[in-house]
């Protein structure tokens, strides 16, 4: 087992990888959590292969048990799912002496942490994250949210869990497309941060070996995730970093109604055309884009967004919770594997989209 400590000035929690870490969880979560009483949170999809499976093993381990399906997808991250979840939540009896577990992609690790912070002001959670894009981003550093009509992640917390338990294995079991969706998380580290991990990726014949690889991957980039968030935690400085290809990503996936693209196809046309751009400026070594262009096609992500109405992009960008009105922060490269913050003026976004 690979085990990576998140240590924060006010609390501490590890990360655990190992293949096939589902098939313990319960003797896992002895290990850390002495009450009774656990909910489970997780969706239709990750119930129908996981569920039973987790339940079962947690009631071996003399837990009282109770299993709370949402639906599966984005949907799911609203304020009406939230408050139903509040009902069954206090229904059951959860105290704060109680444990919630997540089970399941960004979606329910990101509503669940959220009910959690907020029920009875505040019950420990764990993560069990079942996505890669959940493995390697969101299930680590405590940003949990639910989505309003006006945009996605409008209300939210820093919420750490008590552990997050990742098995591998479970990769086996995601469709594809929810793979690569995870990949364009996997190559914006390399892309930031770690040029090996990006040349690494390059490197691979495709997903097969890049399964076969998968524990290394996620424990890099889990250990990016680890320094950028022990550095920043709040997000004022170099967190900001991990949301490079973000700014035009939401764009993109807020333009197509969250239906068209998944974060991760999103989050990849959003870096390569930040980048097309900046290296355009000079800002960025030049040939940066062209190899972008190549991995995020060995991942079958799209590179190229078709012709959009700028001034609705330019409108979505100005709504975006992180942006000044006048002045915003974008996140362009110097070169592979080194990333920058720069603050401009907003009305200068529309060079680089
Ligand atoms: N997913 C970006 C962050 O955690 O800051």
């Amino acid at each position: 087992m690979s085990n990576i400590m998140i240590n924060l000035s006010h609390k501490t929690y590890p990360i655990h990888i190992e293949r096939g870490l589902i098939d313990s969880i319960g003797k896992e979560i002895k290990k850390i959590y002495g009450g009774n009483k656990i909910a489970v949170v997780t969706d239709s999809n990750v119930n129908s292969i996981y569920g039973q499976k987790v339940e079962d093993n947690l009631k071996s381990e003399d837990y009282n048990v109770k299993t709370f399906v949402v639906e599966a997808g984005e949907k799911s991250k609203s304020v009406n799912v939230l408050l139903n979840l509040y009902d069954e939540l206090l229904d059951f009896g959860v105290t704060r002496g109680d444990l919630i577990v997540a089970l399941g992609g960004g979606v329910v690790g990101d509503l669940t942490g959220f009910a959690a912070s907020t029920t009875l002001r505040g019950i420990p959670f764990v993560q069990i994250p079942t996505s890669l894009l959940a493995q390697i981003d969101s299930s680590i550093g405590g940003k949990v949210a639910v989505d309003l009509p006006k945009g996605k992640n409008l209300i939210g917390n820093f919420y750490h869990p008590e552990a997050v338990f990742i098995d591998p294995n479970v990769l086996k079991t995601l469709h594809k497309k929810f793979l690569h969706d995870g990949m364009g998380e996997v190559i914006k580290y390399g892309a930031i941060k770690d040029r090996k991990l990006f040349d690494t990726l390059l490197s691979f014949n495709g997903d097969e070996e890049l399964l076969e690889n998968i524990d290394e991957i996620i424990y890099t980039c889990c250990s990016i995730k680890k320094e950028v968030v022990e550095k920043d935690e709040k997000d004022k400085g170099d967190r900001m970093m991990l949301n490079f290809g973000h700014t035009i990503g939401h764009a993109i996936e807020k333009y197509f109604g969250y239906e068209k693209y998944t974060h991760g196809e999103a989050v990849a046309m959003g870096m390569y055309k930040i980048t097309k751009n900046s290296e355009a400026m000079g800002i960025t070594e030049k040939g940066t884009a062209e190899l972008l262009k190549q991995i995020l096609i060995k991942y079958s992500l799209p590179f190229e967004v078709e012709a959009l109405d700028k001034s609705k992009v330019l409108n979505t960008i100005a709504m975006d919770k992180k942006n000044d009105r006048d002045r915003m922060n974008i996140i362009l490269l110097n070169k592979l594997g080194e990333a920058f913050i720069k603050n401009i003026d907003s009305k200068l976004m529309e060079n680089y989209i």
